[in-house]
């Protein structure tokens, strides 16, 4: 039995990852996936600053796909093909993570292939649970939030998606806000555990409007402001009104995906009800109250739910390895010249 190995590659925001994946006759299995974050390297600027993350892209990059073919017990001989995000990205990490897998395809003489980050993370719920097509995905992250109709590995319908800031983004800036640690998500997800979400009264943005666009700018507006009239009322911001106001952010960024998901679904099973499934990826999807409430949601509505595991739902390069795959079975190669695109809609 034939087996294809594909080295993935992946360098678009703050993560530097390569992983092996191996494909036969029964499906794809990640042999590795490398990823090393950069957290730390950003924590006294409040956000990704690109020169920073382009530069331990570059410094990372080889070692990740040494040790990726390590854990793999492959040497480079044995890739059949090398496949990198090509974005869409921050533009220096993206070069960095490209230009390494040129090198290697050229001194290998095996394919390059381009692949975009969004369908890398789109087509992960085949990679975990070997789905067929079509289904739904949500994909909720730090850059991302949008609803996609995944119909191939290169043909995607959008339904809506956020017309500002990412679920991600307003969860790090909302911890920003409260003095909570970076990655947002994860600390405020814990102190909204000990928090009562009716203690704050705020917005549902773009509820009352039809289709399935969000917002979560305004949300984050709210919370500053709730904030300040804390601070101004009590002098401070004592630590149950934190936590109160961290679970009143999570409950309405839950409620808002999860109407907002239910419109997709109906819009998708009117569409091709031939597979009812809803499957999210991406860092938000990490989150357990909005995790539950797509679940519940998609039971009320018979539809199948898919979380792939969250080493698969954040950034990675064996979901990148995968689509990858995807393409190089479509003879979908790119050319040496082929160039890191910042902007790069599916
Ligand atoms: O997919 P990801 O690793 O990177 C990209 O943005 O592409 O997602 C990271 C984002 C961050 O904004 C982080 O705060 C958020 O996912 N996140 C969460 C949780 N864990 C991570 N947001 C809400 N709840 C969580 N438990
Ligand atoms: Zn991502």
């Amino acid at each position: 039995q034939k087996a294809t190995h594909i080295l993935g590659i992946e360098s678009s925001c703050d993560d530097t990852a390569a992983a092996i994946l191996r494909v036969t006759d029964t499906g794809p299995i990640v042999l590795s996936s490398v990823v090393v974050g950069q957290t730390g390297l950003h924590k006294d600027y409040g956000g990704v600053v690109p020169e920073i993350a382009a530069r331990a892209h570059v410094e990372r990059v080889d070692h990740c796909i040494e040790d990726a073919l390590d854990q793999a017990s492959l040497s480079l001989t044995e890739i059949d093909a090398i496949a990198a995000t090509a974005g869409p990205g921050l533009i220096g990490g993206v070069l960095s993570g490209l230009m390494s897998a040129k090198a290697l395809a050229s001194a290998l003489g095996k394919p390059l292939i381009a692949v975009n980050h969004l369908a890398g993370h789109a087509l992960t719920p085949r990679l975990t649970d070997q789905i067929a097509y079509p289904y739904l995905m949500l994909l909720v992250s730090g850059g991302h939030c949008q609803f996609l109709v995944v119909h191939a590995h290169d043909d995607f319908t959008r339904l809506g998606g956020t017309i500002d800031d990412a679920p991600g983004e307003a969860f790090d800036k909302v911890a920003k806000l409260l003095g909570l640690p970076q990655p947002g998500g994860p600390s405020v997800q814990a102190l909204a555990e000990k928090g009562s979400a009716a203690a704050f009264q705020l917005p549902r943005p773009l509820l009352d409007r039809p289709g399935c666009d969000m917002s979560f700018s305004g949300l984050k507006t709210a919370v500053l402001r709730a904030r300040d009239a804390v601070v101004t009322q009590h002098g401070g911001l004592p630590e149950q009104h934190r936590a109160d106001l961290c679970c009143a952010f999570q409950t309405a960024v839950t409620d808002v995906l999860a109407e907002k998901s239910r419109r997709a679904l109906v819009t998708y099973l009117d569409l091709d009800p031939s597979q009812p499934v809803l499957a999210v990826a991406g860092g938000v999807a990490a989150n357990t109250q909005i995790r539950a409430k797509l679940e519940s949601i998609s039971a009320e509505m018979n539809v199948r739910f898919i979380a792939p595991p969250l080493s698969l739902c954040t950034d990675n390069a064996a979901m990148i390895a995968y689509a990858g795959y995807a393409q190089f079975q479509h003879d979908q190669t790119a050319e040496m010249t082929v160039s890191a695109r910042p902007r790069w809609p599916l």
